[in-house]
C-alpha cells in the first residue's frame, strides 16, 4: 500500500534477479516477508535480519503517565500477594494479547497451582499483522514491562521470567539485555530482591524464529522447549502444565506494562478509564491510509470515527481491526466503539481509503494464513487454502455464488473445528470482507467481478 512494488522493482533491477531468486554469486536472495512489525513505517525491509525503514519514523504520541523504574517492584514487595491480586481484580485488567482473559484470574490460578517451579512468560512475539505497539513499549518503556514481570513473579511464586521476543525484533535483544544487567546491579533482579528475603527472580530473553503461530501461548511454550512451534491441546492449560510441564503464566507485553501502573496507582485508578467491561486505556497500532500512523494510547470505548479523525484518515472506506484475523468494519459502522463488548482488538488498526481494492486486501490476508498455518489440523491447513482459492476465483470472475456460500460455511466450520486461535479466526476477514463489501466485489456495475 505504501510503495512496496516500486521498492521491489528497484531492488530487482539493481541485483538483476526477480523476487524469489538468488544472484549467481549466491550473495543475495530477495523474498517477500509476511510481516516485520513495522507497519507504521512501511515500506520496510530486513537485510540480514536488520530492519531498514525507507521512510523516517513517524510514531504517534504514546501517552503514558509518569513512572519511575523499580517503583512497582518496591510497592509490590511491601504488599501481600493477596493484596496485589485484589488490586488487579479491582482494576478489571484484561489481557492485552487479544483474548482478553482477566489477568487477576490468570495469576490467581497460577499462584494456586502446586509446584516448586513456576514460570512467568512475557509474550513479545507480536506477529499479528498491523501490530507494533509491543515493539514501541519494549524500545521506549522497558522498565514498565520488566517491572511488571518481577511483580508477576512475586505474585505467582515464580523465580524465573522469560521474554519470548519475536525473531524480527532481534535488534532489540542487546539493548534489552543491557537493561536487565542494570536491573541486576540495582538488585531489581537476582537474589533477595530489594532486600526481600527469599524473593529471587531473574529474566532471560529467548529469541523466536519468525512464526506467527508461536505467539499462541502453547506453541510459544513448545518453541521455548526447543520443539517445533505447534499449539498443544488444551486443557491442560499453561497455568497448570506449561513450560517444562510446570505452571506458567503467559502475559502480553502491554498487560505487564499496565500491571506496573496498577500496582503503583491502584486498581480503582485504572478502572476509572475506559468502559465498565473494558477498563483502562489501550495502545492501538495504527497503520495504512492516514496522515499520522503510529502507536496511540486511548481509552477503551473510543468510537472508530473519533480514532480516524485523530490519525488524520481521509476518505476512509474500511478499517481492519484486530489484525489479519480481526474484523473488517465498513464506513456504515464507524460509530461503533473499540471495546471488548463491541469491536474487540489486541490493538491493530489498519486504515483503507476509497482507492483500495478490498478483494486485494482479502487476498493478502488469506495468503498470510496459508503461509502461517502450522498444518497440524485439517480445518485450518486445508480450509485456508480453499478460502484463498475462492478469492482467486472471484478475482478471475470464475466463481459461482453457490460455491462462495459453501466457502463461507467452510469458514464457519473452521471457526468451530480448528485446534487453535489461528484457524478459529482466519476465516474472519473472508466472511466480513465478502459480506461488508459485497457490492464492490461482486457487482460488475461497480467495477466488481461478475459471477454465475
Ligand atoms: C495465532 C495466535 C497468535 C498470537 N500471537 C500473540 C502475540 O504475538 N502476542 C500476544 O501477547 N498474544 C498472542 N496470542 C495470544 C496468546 O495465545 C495469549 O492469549 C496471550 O499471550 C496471553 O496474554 P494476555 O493474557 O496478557 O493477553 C496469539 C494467539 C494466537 C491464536
Ligand atoms: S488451527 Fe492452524 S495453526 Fe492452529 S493448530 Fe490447527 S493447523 Fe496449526
Amino acid at each position: 500500500m505504501k510503495g512496496k512494488s516500486g521498492l521491489v522493482k528497484a531492488i530487482e533491477r539493481e541485483l538483476g534477479i526477480n523476487i524469489g531468486e538468488t544472484t549467481k554469486d549466491n550473495k543475495f536472495t530477495v523474498e517477500y516477508a509476511n510481516c516485520l512489525g513495522l507497519c507504521d513505517m512501511g515500506p520496510a525491509m530486513a537485510i540480514n535480519d536488520i530492519m531498514e525503514t525507507i521512510k523516517k519514523k513517524r510514531t504517534g504520541p504514546v501517552i503514558f503517565s509518569e513512572y519511575k523504574r523499580g517503583d512497582a517492584i518496591k510497592k509490590a514487595l511491601s504488599m501481600t500477594r493477596e493484596d496485589i491480586l485484589f488490586e488487579l481484580k479491582d482494576s478489571k485488567l484484561k489481557g492485552r494479547g487479544g483474548a482478553g482473559f482477566p489477568t487477576s484470574t490468570k495469576w490467581m490460578l497460577t499462584a494456586a497451582a502446586k509446584s516448586d517451579d513456576k514460570f512467568l512468560v512475557c509474550n513479545a512475539d507480536e506477529g499479528e499483522p498491523g501490530t507494533f505497539k509491543d515493539r514501541v513499549l519494549l524500545m521506549e518503556f522497558p522498565e514498565l514491562v520488566f517491572d511488571g514481570m518481577v511483580v508477576g513473579g512475586y505474585t505467582i511464586g515464580s523465580q524465573k521470567g522469560i521474554v519470548y521476543l519475536r525473531g524480527e525484533y532481534e535488534y532489540l535483544l542487546k539493548p534489552l539485555q543491557d537493561y536487565l544487567e542494570v536491573m541486576r546491579k540495582d538488585n531489581l533482579l537476582g537474589k533477595n530482591i530489594l532486600g526481600k528475603k527469599d524473593f529471587n527472580f531473574d529474566i532471560e530473553i529467548f529469541l523466536g524464529s519468525g512464526a506467527y503461530v508461536c505467539g499462541e501461548e502453547t506453541a510459544l511454550i513448545e518453541s521455548l522447549e526447543g520443539h517445533r512451534g505447534e499449539p498443544r491441546n488444551r486443557p491442560p492449560y499453561p497455568i497448570n502444565t506449561g513450560y517444562l510441564g510446570r505452571p506458567t503464566s503467559v502475559n502480553n507485553v502491554e498487560t505487564l506494562a499496565a500491571v506496573s501502573h496498577i500496582v503503583v496507582k491502584g486498581g480503582s485508578w485504572f478502572a476509572k478509564f475506559g468502559t465498565d467491561k473494558s477498563s483502562g486505556s489501550k495502545l492501538f497500532s495504527v497503520s495504512g491510509d492516514c496522515e499520522k500512523p503510529g502507536v496511540y494510547e486511548l481509552p477503551w470505548g473510543i468510537k472508530i470515527s473519533e480514532l480516524l479523525e485523530l490519525v488524520g484518515a481521509k476518505n476512509t472506506k474500511a478499517v481492519q481491526i484486530g489484525g489479519a484475523s480481526g474484523h473488517c468494519v465498513p464506513k456504515s459502522q464507524f460509530n461503533r466503539t473499540m471495546a471488548y463488548e463491541d469491536v474487540a482488538t489486541g490493538g491493530s488498526v489498519m486504515v483503507f481509503n476509497e482507492s483500495r481494492d478490498m478483494l486485494h486486501v482479502l487476498k493478502n490476508f488469506m495468503e498470510f494464513f496459508v503461509e502461517e498455518s502450522c498444518g497440524q489440523c485439517t480445518p485450518c491447513r486445508m480450509g485456508n487454502v480453499k478460502l484463498l482459492e475462492g478469492v482467486e476465483m472471484i478475482e478471475k470472475g470464475e466463481y459461482t455464488f453457490a460455491h462462495i456460500n459453501k466457502l463461507k460455511d467452510l469458514g464457519r466450520t473452521m471457526q468451530m473445528a480448528s485446534k487453535c486461535g489461528l484457524g478459529q479466526s482466519s476465516p474472519n476477514p473472508f466472511i466480513s470482507i465478502l459480506e461488508n463489501f459485497n457490492d464492490e466485489i461482486f457487482n460488475a456495475a461497480n467495477g466488481g467481478r461478475n459471477g454465475k
